[in-house]
C-alpha cells in the first residue's frame, strides 16, 4: 500500500533522513521506533507532503505522492501529528467538523459523529467548550475521533500516547486496534512506549540517526530485545 523507496530529506542543508525504505502492506500496523531525535516525525511529515523531499520516491496504492498535503488527504492518508494538534480556539464539535471537510457528501459522516461520541462520552459532554481548555489526553482522544471521522485508508500516528495518564494510554492503545480491526485502516505509528506498541504491531523499523537500523516482524523484535542496543548505542 505504502511504499518508501531511498527517502533523503532534512531542513534547511541539514541531512536528517539518509536513504530510508519502508513498506506498509494493506491492514498492517507498522510500528517506526528509535531514540530522540532519530527522524520518526521527519518522516511522517514527508509522507503528508508538508516537508519536501531532496530524493526518493513515495508510492501510495501504485501512485507515486507528490508533496501537496490537501491532495495526499485527499488519496486516503491522515496524520495525527505529534502533540495532537487540535484547533483550540474551536469548539470540541467544530473540531470534528473540521476533520469532515474533505468530504463532499456530509450526510453520512454525520453519523460518524454519533460514534464519536460512544467511544468517548467525554467528548460529547464538552462538545460545546473550545478545545484548547481540554486536557493533554483529553486532546489526545479529540485527535483519535478526527481520525475516526476521517476514515483514511492509512492513518499516520506520531506518539499517540504522549501526554496520557495509563489509563488513558491504555484506552487509546486499544482504539488504535479497533481503528486497524473494524474499520480496516493501515496504520503507521511512532511510538516511545516500545514494548506496547511492538505487541500490537505487525513489523517494526527501527530508526537510528536517519537510517534504518533494523526491521522485521514486531513480536520477533520485542522478544529478541536487539532494538534495545540501538536505543543505546
Ligand atoms: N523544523 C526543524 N528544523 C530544523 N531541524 C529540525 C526540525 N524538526 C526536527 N529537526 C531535527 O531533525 C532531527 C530529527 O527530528 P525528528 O523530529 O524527526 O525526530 P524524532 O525521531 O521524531 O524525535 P522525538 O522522539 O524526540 O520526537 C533532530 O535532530 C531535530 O533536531
Ligand atoms: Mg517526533
Amino acid at each position: 500500500m505504502l511504499e518508501i523507496r531511498h527517502l533523503k530529506t532534512g531542513y534547511g542543508k541539514k541531512l536528517i533522513i539518509d536513504d530510508v525504505s519502508l513498506d506498509l502492506c494493506e491492514g498492517e500496523i507498522v510500528a517506526l521506533i528509535g531514540h530522540n531525535g532519530a527522524g520518526k516525525s521527519t518522516i511522517l511529515k514527508s509522507i503528508i507532503g508538508v516537508l519536501p523531499k531532496w530524493s526518493g520516491e513515495i508510492v501510495f496504492e501504485g501512485n507515486t505522492l507528490d508533496s501537496r498535503p490537501h491532495q495526499i488527504v485527499r488519496r486516503g492518508i491522515s496524520m495525527i501529528p505529534q502533540g495532537s494538534q487540535v484547533f483550540d480556539e474551536m469548539t470540541v464539535q467544530e473540531n470534528l467538523e473540521v476533520a469532515s471537510f474533505i468530504f463532499k457528501d456530509k450526510k453520512p459522516v454525520r453519523q460518524r459523529f454519533e460514534e464519536v461520541y460512544r467511544q468517548f462520552p467525554l467528548l460529547r459532554e464538552r462538545r460545546k467548550q473550545s478545545a484548547g481548555k481540554l486536557s493533554g489526553g483529553e486532546q489526545q482522544m479529540l485527535a483519535l475521533g478526527m481520525a475516526l471521522i476521517q476514515r483514511p485508508k492509512l492513518l499516520l500516528m506520531d506518539e499517540p500516547s504522549l501526554g496520557l495518564s495509563p489509563a488513558y494510554v491504555k484506552q487509546a492503545f486499544q482504539m488504535i486496534k479497533d481503528l486497524n480491526e473494524r474499520y480496516g485502516m493501515s496504520i503507521l505509528i511512532v511510538e516511545q512506549k516500545v514494548k506496547e506498541v511492538l505487541k500490537f504491531s505487525n513489523r517494526t523499523y527501527v530508526l537510528r540517526l536517519g537510517k534504518v537500523a533494523l526491521t522485521g516482524d514486531a513480536r520477533e523484535v520485542l522478544d529478541k530485545g536487539e532494538y534495545k542496543k540501538i536505543f543505546l548505542t
